[in-house]
């Protein structure tokens, strides 16, 4: 891959977004890139899978504005489409994904961090939507998943206003899960990572799957989608393994 570095140590994947000269803004390429490996990470036996982006600088300065700045609606479409489906696998994906912001997130950085599960960042990071400044809506999911997150609120003062908001104020608003010094950031995130890949990926996974269903679904359907899938962790080995050594313990 020209775009992503990918590392893997025992369970767990780091992804990091490698075009630092353009503050890894996420082009089409990048997006395919994306694609491909998100393929098989959906199936090979990793537990945890970090994103982040490569320098100091920027986790990613968004969607490619050279390129944004040259086509008409339907590039828009295919392009919008795209980003659509990755950060729609990146959500849907029953693996726990931790965003490590290390400095920018704006527009499809920031959309991108958002489709993650977790989002721990530096001190020095700055989020936000600007499509606004550039006579556009968020196109990557950034008006319905900053909802969600956030509250409408707080979702239309940060795409209405395009404002740069400080980690501070992320973490103040629950857009982000933790601040950490930069130095500490991928160690920190990595051991983070551990603790979640010891614990079992079924159950993570199916977790992961209630909760984001439970975000649009009534308060009864989400519990009795709870009940069911709570029924189906009893027939795993790894469930009657982990309770077997919790009761031989004893
Ligand atoms: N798409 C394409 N290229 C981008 C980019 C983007 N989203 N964001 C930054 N870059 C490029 C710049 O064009 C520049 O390239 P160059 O050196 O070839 O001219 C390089 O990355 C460095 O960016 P620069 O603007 O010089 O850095 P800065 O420190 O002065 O400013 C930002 C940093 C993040 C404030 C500024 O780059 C910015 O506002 N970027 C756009 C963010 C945005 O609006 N994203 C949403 C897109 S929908």
């Amino acid at each position: 891959m020209k775009y992503l570095k990918v590392e893997r140590e025992e369970d767990i994947v780091q992804i990091t977004i490698s075009r630092q000269d353009k503050l890894n803004a996420l082009s089409l390429d990048v997006m395919d890139e994306f694609i491909s490996l998100l393929d098989v990470l959906e199936k090979d036996s990793s537990r945890v899978i970090i994103i982040t982006g490569e320098g100091p600088k920027a986790f990613s300065a968004g969607a490619d504005i050279e390129y944004m700045s040259n086509i008409g609606p339907t590039d828009a479409e295919k392009y919008a489409l795209r980003g659509h489906e990755v950060l729609n696998k990146i959500e849907k994906l029953e693996k726990p994904i931790i965003a490590a912001v290390n400095g920018y997130a704006l527009g499809g950085g920031c959309e991108l961090a958002l489709s993650c599960d977790i989002r721990f960042a530096s001190p020095n990071a700055q989020l936000g939507q600007p499509e606004v400044t550039l006579g556009i809506c968020p196109g990557w999911g950034g008006t319905q998943r900053l909802l969600r997150i956030i509250g409408p609120a707080r979702a239309k003062d940060l795409i209405f206003s395009g404002r740069k908001i400080t980690a501070e104020e992320a973490l103040s608003m629950g857009l982000i899960n933790k601040i950490i010094p930069s130095e500490n950031l991928l160690s920190e995130t990595r051991a983070y990572a551990k603790v979640l890949s010891k614990n079992s990926s079924f159950a993570i996974g199916i977790s992961k799957m209630l909760v984001n269903k439970g975000t649009d679904a009534n308060l009864d359907t989400g519990l009795k989608l709870e009940i069911y899938s709570w029924a189906v962790c009893f027939s795993t080995k790894d469930r009657e393994e982990r309770m077997r050594k919790f009761t031989e313990k004893k």
